[in-house]
């Protein structure tokens, strides 16, 4: 009798484990969408390929690279803004939603771009900047020239008679001052970021009907995402209270969230996102998990997917960065997102410098090995994930040591800034050197030629020096080479859904030197092992006792003693798992 409820209780749990299993599969079955299965990869147009020699990047230049783009095994291609543009922040400063920036080309250079794409199976995400406008916008220069312009609502204005507005902090302004006086109709008007990018009204109705109708323009035309540029900090109290002292330290907490949000959300997914095959990505994600949550839910009918910026800010430490506090960060969220919701998955963008430089290791010796660990860690983590041009070949910072070789606004405002406020500027520079978004936005390296085959002519930024020995050219050729490394690891998340959708564990938690974790899904089982540090590395842990084929590595061999690894600099390896 004893055995007979011996055996009842064993079939029951199994009975128990086998539903849970059936459940889980249900769940991330009922759960699969196209564009978390995307591998997205992000080109900064001004600095992809130049067509006609002007040395700046165009459509035309990207349309000769698309099959290097599909070369690639990526899915989707997120362009920065193409709109017209007086380019004073690169395109983030808006003119003209419903046409293309002279120096990048035409609206049949884009129909084209596009239709290349989509010809081969690549989709194409749009940067939306509607947090702000330039103030060259129509709609700005009607709303500046009188109090009675119907234009007037479209911005944020306050009277002069009322006296000086609360103090708001601008991430690009000079002197750090987000509300400028404008003399026409003695008012200050609001802006965020640099001068030249006026914060648009989103309490007003009609402004958020003409972004929709800007949303419909490009999804009739065929676009398949939008990524919303600064969106969490469209809607404001516009009543402007006073703000706590040193708030610009938690920026997120007082600029986004705002009181309306959700609700413009909705009302954007009711008019726009709903009708077509596409889904949003928001540029930052609130300040805890419950806003992010609360944005990318799927029974929120709000976005569809979450770009967070705890991670990539942790690279940005001249003195370096703990392992710990990195997989916390992508294991906190990992954890969060592992039944509703979805992330973005990125350690580099346009915001940011190189990331080999920031998170890897740029020096000759480790540069190609940490390169291609960091592009393992991207590809293989739950999320989808968003790899910067030039991060597939292992572009590096720039290091420029003069202030006049930057060309970011917000490099140049921030100097000044710096300077006036008697700031430690040799300091300020090392630290820029370091940071400065100008690193990540040197023309891509194509090859060994003058100005490594971006442009005949002069480039708007200088091409690193370092392209003779990095560029895809000799990178194509040599089967070792990070490019080569980039493409087999693209091609192993694409073939194993459980690298898409399998649930993540994170092993050895408190290892400061390697980054271990499993990915389960239907009874598949991978390990994943990255070593972080310029030197040799082991760990143990069970699963490496039952590795039953390494599916990628970035050295030929692994040492492995019974599941003691012994991980060589930067070595990353995944390896399929008995279960
Ligand atoms: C976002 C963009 C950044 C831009 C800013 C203002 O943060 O990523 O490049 O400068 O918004 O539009
Ligand atoms: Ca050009």
């Amino acid at each position: 009798m004893k055995t007979y409820f011996k055996i009842l209780f064993v079939m029951t749990v199994i009975a128990g484990c086998t539903q849970q299993v059936k459940l889980e599969k249900e769940l991330v079955n009922s759960n699969k969408r196209w564009w978390k299965e995307s591998i997205i990869y992000q080109i900064y147009p001004r600095s992809f390929n130049d067509s006609n020699g002007d040395g700046v990047g165009d459509l035309r230049g990207i349309i000769q690279k698309l099959d290097y783009i599909k070369s690639l095994g990526v899915t989707a291609v997120w362009l920065n803004p193409i709109y017209a543009s007086p380019n004073d922040d690169n395109g983030y400063d808006i003119s003209n939603y419903k046409e293309i920036m002279t120096e990048f080309g035409t609206m049949q250079d884009f129909d084209e771009l596009l239709k290349g794409l989509h010809e081969r199976g690549i989709k194409f995400v749009m940067d939306v900047v509607v947090n702000h406008s330039s103030d060259e916008h129509e709609w700005f220069k009607q709303s500046r020239s009188s109090r009675d312009n119907p234009y007037r609502n479209y911005y944020h204005w306050w009277p002069a008679e009322k006296g000086k507005p609360n103090y708001r902090w601008s991430f690009f302004d000079e002197k750090g001052e987000a509300w400028k006086y404008d003399s026409i109709t003695n008012s200050y008007y609001l802006h965020y970021f640099a001068q030249k990018q006026p914060d648009l009204n989103w309490e007003n109705p009609k402004v958020r009907q003409e972004v929709y109708s800007i949303m419909k323009f490009w999804a009739e035309k065929g676009v398949d995402g939008f990524r919303l540029d600064a969106f969490q900090y469209v809607s404001k109290d516009t009543t402007f209270p006073k703000l706590p002292k040193n708030f610009e330290k938690d920026i997120n907490k007082y600029y986004g969230m705002g009181p309306n949000l959700h609700k413009y959300l909705r009302e954007m997914y009711d008019e726009v996102l709903s009708k077509y095959d596409v889904f949003a990505v928001s540029e930052g994600a609130g300040s805890t998990l419950e806003d992010a949550h609360s944005l990318v839910d799927e029974d929120r009918k709000e976005l569809q997917m979450a770009y967070h910026f705890e991670s990539v800010g942790i690279g940005n430490k001249l003195e370096g960065y703990k392992l710990s506090e990195l997989k916390k960060s992508f294991t906190k969220w990992d954890t969060s997102f592992a039944e509703k919701g979805w992330i973005s998955i990125f350690l580099n963008n346009h915001d940011n410098a190189r990331v080999v430089s920031r998170f890897g290791n740029d020096s000759p010796e480790f540069r190609e090995v940490s390169a291609k660990m960091i592009n393992t860690f991207i590809l293989s983590m739950r999320g989808t994930p968003y790899i910067y041009y030039g991060d597939e070949i292992s572009m590096t910072n720039i290091h420029f040591d003069s202030i006049s070789q930057y060309k970011d606004i917000a490099a140049i405002n921030g100097y000044k800034k710096a300077l006036s406020e008697k700031k430690d500027m040799d300091a300020f520079m090392r630290d820029l050197n370091f940071t400065s978004r100008d690193n990540g936005r040197t023309p891509m390296q194509w090859d060994t030629s003058t100005n490594a085959g971006f442009t005949t002519g002069t480039p708007w930024l200088p091409v690193n020096e370092n392209h003779k020995e990095i560029n895809v050219a000799a990178q194509e050729n040599n089967p070792n080479s990070v490019l080569n490394h980039f493409k087999k690891m693209v091609k192993l998340r694409k073939d194993n859904e459980v690298l898409v959708y399998g649930a993540y564990k994170l092993l050895d938690e408190n290892n400061e030197e390697v980054y271990a974790y499993t990915r389960t899904l239907d009874g598949k089982k991978m390990l994943v092992l990255l070593n972080f540090t310029n030197h040799e590395s082991s760990i143990s842990v069970n699963a490496a006792k039952k590795i039953e084929s390494i599916l990628i590595n970035n050295y030929s061999d692994l040492i492995n003693k019974n599941g003691k690894i012994t991980l060589k600099p930067y070595q990353s390896v995944i390896c399929s798992i008995k279960n």
